[in-house]
């Protein structure tokens, strides 16, 4: 029934203040039979999610991710882990890169030397077999907002689209590599809405 309950909800907060006053005479029946449909409407997916509450969830999910699949080898604080992975927090690159390269080194791994990072590391594993879309897009949104400061909202459908561009790649990624394959301006329609 789709749109019933918002509707329902609508004609009741709607209600001009002479129909309202018999509403108000049943006192808090009225209010807390508004407030429950609000809530139905809401649970149901009938009303769009606030912005604020979409970035909430998505930044409760992308931490969730980050401790099963990233904090071994980078931190839970993102301060890097010796010798398994370096810091996240402070990252040069990460202030810089393109959104979608996250992604795609989350997806196929990375190999060094990565820009404005010292030390030698081993490389990044893929994790593409072990990561939805869902998780890339929640995790990648996580760690821009978290140490880079950017508030570049990763869609699935990104890391869908890279899984189907770059089939099962054997090797992980370098920079120059993706900065020539996926260059700042993609030109695909799809890449844009960023
Ligand atoms: C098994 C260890 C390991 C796991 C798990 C791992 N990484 Fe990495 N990551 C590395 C290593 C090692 C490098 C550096 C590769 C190099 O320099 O050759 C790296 C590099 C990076 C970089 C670039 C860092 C820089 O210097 O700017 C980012 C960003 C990153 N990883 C994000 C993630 C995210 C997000 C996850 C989880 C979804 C993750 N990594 C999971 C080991 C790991």
């Amino acid at each position: 029934m789709p749109g019933v309950i918002h509707r329902l909800t609508l004609i009741l907060l709607g209600r001009s203040p002479g129909r309202m006053s018999a509403w108000h005479s049943s006192g808090p029946r009225y209010y807390s039979l508004a407030a429950a449909l609000v809530i139905l409407s809401f649970s149901t997916g009938e009303m769009p999610v606030p912005r604020q509450i979409e970035v909430r969830q998505t930044m409760e999910r992308g931490s969730r991710v980050y401790r099963q699949a990233c904090a071994m080898c980078h931190g839970e604080t993102g301060a890097g882990r010796l010798p398994f992975g370096p810091a996240l927090a402070g990252s040069s690159w990460l202030l810089g890169c393109p959104p979608e390269h996250l992604p795609a080194i989350i997806l196929d791994g990375v190999c060094g030397p990565i820009p404005g990072s010292s030390a030698p590391y081993p490389v990044m594993p893929a994790l593409r077999t072990w990561l939805q879309d869902q998780q890339v897009a929640d995790v990648s949104t996580y760690v821009f907002r978290r140490w880079a400061h950017r508030s570049d909202s990763l869609l699935p459908k990104v890391s869908a689209l890279l899984r189907q561009r770059t089939p099962a790649r054997a090797v992980p990624w370098r920079i120059e590599e993706l900065n020539k394959s996926l260059p700042r301006r993609t030109p695909q329609p799809a890449f844009q809405p960023f």
